[in-house]
């Protein structure tokens, strides 16, 4: 009892110590977090980083109903797992980022039930300090601004400050407003005649999708720069209006907090966060979505409830019809998949046949360029069932009759989730690119944009 009374008298001691100084000098027997005990001196205490070390990727393929019924259960038991994808039908492969002090316990599950499996990757956090190595720092000048790094979101909208500027005769910068907390969404429009149909492009709504607003910058400087006649045909025939974040505090976060955030930042009691491409009003919460705010397809309190979803949704209402927008692209990652509605049914479009040919079309693009299979069609057969997608939103409520989602690299089994190393930023975005380009033109032929 009374060692119990000094020890807890100690710790009420120290703390108020420490918030009254205000410091990090900290006292005796304090463990700094790096593992030294440093006496009366001052250390530096570790960010408040979320960490993956010696996390494990498994990926599980299912054969029976037994089995699935069991990994949904676990899913819904355990915040230690975090799924990629839920667990739905016979045959499907499915990968899972199993926490450090689970890994025993899950690989026994997997031995006791049989289930087929493969480890991708044995220590998460190694992909994450060498994708962190990749990133340069937010205080570097906008022009350094590259395909071989990632860059904070202060850096890409500097970027498309300066770019603006230089090309002034067609870009301008635009700003939807600003986010949850007080971001600016920051994205251009690139246009040589007001005649012109437009294009938009939105990145980034899932946060820890890096390659998604990097492959948007990198078309941007496409339409601007490349020499090819093709590609500047496509900038003066189209108006083009791309935002490289449309989740900025997300982006944000995953730079300064945690990785492998996907959601906005918006507070709901003890957990945060809405993914923003389940909460737009269309077939919302209708299926592949989650009622409960700890999860990472939560899909919010009501339809269009998010500050974001808001945003763009004033955007596009503003603008389809005035710039007559035809084409909306939505970049993701990762699986390699190029989709087009609907999310929240089985049902085809209006237009299935053309939407299907101008993919195969532009996976076979891809395939031609870098060798890189992606698989083509609609949202809901192609990854599962999504409602309240921004995608779905676009083509049914504003009629923009020609709708892509991408999930770009790396393949459905990657070792490395959304942690796409850097060295494939470039050849990622030039495959997207290509494939965009593939289907505008293919659309244009089938009279499109008349
Ligand atoms: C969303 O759907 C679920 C499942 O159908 C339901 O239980 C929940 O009440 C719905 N949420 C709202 C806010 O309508
Ligand atoms: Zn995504």
């Amino acid at each position: 009892m009374l060692t119990w009374h000094s020890a807890s008298l100690w710790l009420v001691i120290t703390t108020l110590a420490m918030a009254a100084t205000g410091s990090k000098v900290l006292s005796e027997n304090v463990d700094c977090g790096g593992g030294s005990v440093v006496g009366g001196e001052t250390c530096q205490v570790p960010p408040d980083q979320a960490r993956y070390d010696h996390y494990r990727i498994y990926n599980v393929q299912f054969d029976t109903e037994e089995q699935i019924k069991l990994f949904q259960k676990l899913e819904d038991e355990s915040d230690s797992l975090t799924f990629i994808g839920h667990a739905r039908e016979i045959g499907q492969k499915l990968s899972i980022l199993v926490a450090a002090h689970r890994v025993a316990d899950f690989a026994d599950l997997l031995k006791t039930y049989n289930i087929q499996h493969r480890v991708l990757t044995y220590n998460f956090q190694d992909k994450i300090d060498s994708n962190l190595r990749e990133v340069l720092p937010d205080s570097i000048d906008p022009s350094k601004l590259d395909w071989q790094h990632f860059f904070h979101l202060k850096t890409i909208y500097a970027w498309l400050d300066q770019t603006a500027e230089k090309y002034s005769d067609r870009l301008t910068v635009l700003d939807m407003g600003s986010s949850t907390q007080n971001n600016r969404i920051l994205g251009i429009k690139l246009a040589t005649n007001p005649n012109n149909k437009a294009i938009f492009i939105e990145a980034g709504i899932h946060a820890r999708e890096w390659i998604s607003p990097a492959t948007a910058t990198y078309i941007i400087n496409e339409l601007l720069t490349s020499q090819d006649a093709g590609v500047q045909k496509l900038a003066r025939d189209y108006n083009w209006f791309v935002f490289p974040s449309v989740n900025p505090d997300g982006y944000k976060y995953t730079f300064e907090h945690d990785r492998m955030w996907r959601k906005n930042r918006q507070l709901f009691g003890t957990s945060r966060g809405v993914d923003l491409n389940r909460n737009y009003p269309d077939h919302w919460n209708s299926t592949g979505s989650s009622s409960d705010p700890t999860r990472y397809d939560y899909a919010g309190p009501s339809a269009g409830s998010e500050v974001e979803t808001q945003r763009l949704i004033e955007f596009i209402r503003s603008h389809a019809k005035k710039e007559q927008i035809k084409t909306y692209i939505a970049l993701h990652s990762y699986s390699q998949m190029l989709m087009f509605p609907y999310g929240h049914t089985k049902d085809r479009v209006y237009n299935y046949d053309d939407l299907q040919e101008f993919g195969k079309k532009a996976t076979a693009a891809i395939k031609a360029e870098s060798g890189r299979d992606y698989v083509s069609g609609s949202l809901y057969e192609t990854i599962y069932p999504a409602g309240g997608g921004s995608m779905d939103w676009a083509h049914a409520e504003l009629e923009i009759p020609i709708a892509y989602t991408f999930e770009l690299r790396g393949p459905p089994d990657s070792q490395d989730l959304f942690i796409l190393p850097a060295v494939q930023i470039q050849p990622t975005a030039s495959e997207a690119f290509t494939a965009i380009r593939t289907i505008v033109e293919a659309a244009a032929e089938k009279g499109y944009y008349k």
